[in-house]
């Protein structure tokens, strides 16, 4: 039997920040070579809230090259983008065809996206998991490593597969169903400014995030300033210190050292001991993805010519889904 197949993708939105790393990219990294993988930068998904043209494709290489940055090795990955594949807008528009809107109304990352834009929602953003499902099942992906906050959409992306195929697959699975893979530890990495809210990159504060390219004295500064709490000792799983479990968290990925081993060291510590222990530890895990993403960046034809490969190897495989949908949708099929 070969691989299992592993899809994902991150939206070309602002910049990077350790949660989208520690919560996606990490895991990516970490199981590449047990999957057949493909991650791409989900561009259409990008103009699912105002978006500026004059950075959007830079804004995708970005992406593209932190990816690399990161360590995602193309000899067990593909990377692409989303637009340069038309499938994914197409079988967007037959899923939407047979999702009802109350499932869509119902997605929590919808309503809390809807609320921040006010009367200016547009339909592109009801739509989003729709694209999203797309993105998955082109790829009859088994798995789909992403944070907590995505549990929903993949739920959501199951359920119109089903449909799918109870309508449409006369008894042949057409659209395979994919799982979530979400790691316990940085599914859901929280503001520095508030330990009860997720870190995003859509929160007006910078000093709330860590970003990936973000140089060292910005992080010094972020961790100096961030929110803590008056209790002696660190621990983690404490309800009443959302801040202390979110930065002993931290520590613990960046580290690489296990919970106990964090516990040992740091129960007795104060912040003024801890903080710039968890500066350093951030510092020395960011430096070579920098380091090698400004690599990538200088070679701008590398780049240029992973997302070429990217694209054939991934859209042979869309092309071949979306056939295979439009057949038992009862369009004339041409191969
Ligand atoms: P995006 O760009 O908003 O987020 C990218 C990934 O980062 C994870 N993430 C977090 N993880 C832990 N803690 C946080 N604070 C945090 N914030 C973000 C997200 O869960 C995600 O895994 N809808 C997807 C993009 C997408 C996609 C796909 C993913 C489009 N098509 C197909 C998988 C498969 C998203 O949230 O992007």
């Amino acid at each position: 039997m070969g691989k299992q197949r592993v899809l994902s993708g991150v939206q070309p939105t602002g910049n990077l920040h350790i949660g989208n790393y520690l919560g996606a990219i990490r895991n990516w990294v970490e199981g590449q070579k047990e999957y057949d993988n493909f991650f791409c930068v989900v561009d259409l998904h990008a103009i699912t809230v105002p978006h500026n043209p004059a950075t959007l494709a830079t804004d995708t290489y970005t992406i593209a090259a932190l990816y690399l940055a990161c360590g995602i090795d193309l000899n067990y990955s593909t990377i692409f983008v989303q637009s340069h594949i038309p499938a994914h807008s197409e079988l967007t528009w037959f899923l939407n065809c047979i999702t009802p809107l109350n499932w869509l109304t119902d997605m929590i990352q919808f309503k809390e996206k809807a609320i921040k834009q006010g009367e200016n929602v547009g339909a592109g953003l009801l739509d989003y998991p729709v694209l999203m499902a797309a993105d998955i099942l082109l790829y009859n992906a088994d798995k789909v490593p992403v944070g907590e906050d995505q549990k929903q959409h993949l739920e959501l992306t199951r359920d119109i597969a089903v449909r799918f195929n109870h309508q449409f697959g006369q008894g042949e699975t057409i659209l395979k169903l994919p799982d979530p893979l979400i790691r316990k530890e940085g599914a859901r990495v929280m503001s520095l400014t508030d330990g009860t809210s997720k870190m995003s990159k859509s929160d007006p504060s910078e000093l709330s995030r860590i970003n990936l390219l973000d140089p060292p004295d910005v992080i010094t500064k972020k961790i100096k300033r961030c929110k803590t709490d008056p209790v002696k000792g660190l621990e983690f799983d404490n309800p009443e210190r959302p801040e202390c479990n979110n930065l002993l968290t931290l520590y613990e990925l960046f580290s690489g050292k296990t919970k106990e081993e964090v516990i040992t060291e740091c129960q007795d510590m104060g912040w003024g001991k801890f903080k710039p222990l968890l500066t350093e530890t951030t510092i020395e895990a960011l430096t070579p993805i920098q380091t090698k993403y400004k690599e990538v960046m200088d070679d701008k034809g590398y780049l240029e010519s992973v997302l070429a490969e990217g694209r054939q190897k991934a859209g042979a495989i869309a092309n071949q889904t979306l056939e295979k949908v439009k057949k038992a949708l009862g369009y004339s099929v041409s191969i």
